[in-house]
């Protein structure tokens, strides 16, 4: 995966525009499987569409772990960081066990999820 990035970019800020793209595309690539962003379809993972600002584990008919039911967190920039850091260190027995251990792709990401919005 890690080859498809250009080696340029990795570790300087990317401008935004450039930067909603390569998380456009890293969602696709890394959590599209899994997570649709319309509200209502649920996959194997919860629907992300205005995912920032929600409580983590509230989605109804998705297939939650416990441990995302009762884990109080609050979605945002900040908490999304460490979730995709590891998974499971942060929510102990959690479903999903996918991490995005690069910072500059989890920024990617986050910066993208954001501009979802909910409807
Ligand atoms: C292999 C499937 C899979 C992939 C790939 C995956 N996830 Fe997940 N995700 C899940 C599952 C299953 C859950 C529910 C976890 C639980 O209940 O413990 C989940 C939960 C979540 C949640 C919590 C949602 C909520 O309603 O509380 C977020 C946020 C999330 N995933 C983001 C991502 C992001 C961003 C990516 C891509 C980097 C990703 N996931 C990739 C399966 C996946």
């Amino acid at each position: 995966m890690a080859a498809l990035l250009p080696s340029s970019g990795l570790f300087c800020p990317f401008p935004a525009a450039a930067q909603d793209a390569d998380g456009a595309r890293l969602f696709q690539q890394r959590c599209a499987t899994c997570h649709s962003l319309e509200a209502g379809q649920n996959k194997l993972g919860p629907h992300l569409s205005g995912v920032i600002g929600r409580t983590a584990g509230n989605i109804e008919g998705a297939a939650y772990s416990d441990a995302m039911r009762s884990s109080g967190i609050t979605w945002d920039g900040q908490s999304l960081d460490t979730f995709l850091t590891a998974p499971g260190r942060m929510v102990r027995g959690t479903r999903m066990t996918v991490a995005i251990p690069n910072a500059t792709q989890r920024a990617a990401i986050i910066q993208y999820l954001e501009g979802q919005s909910a409807d």
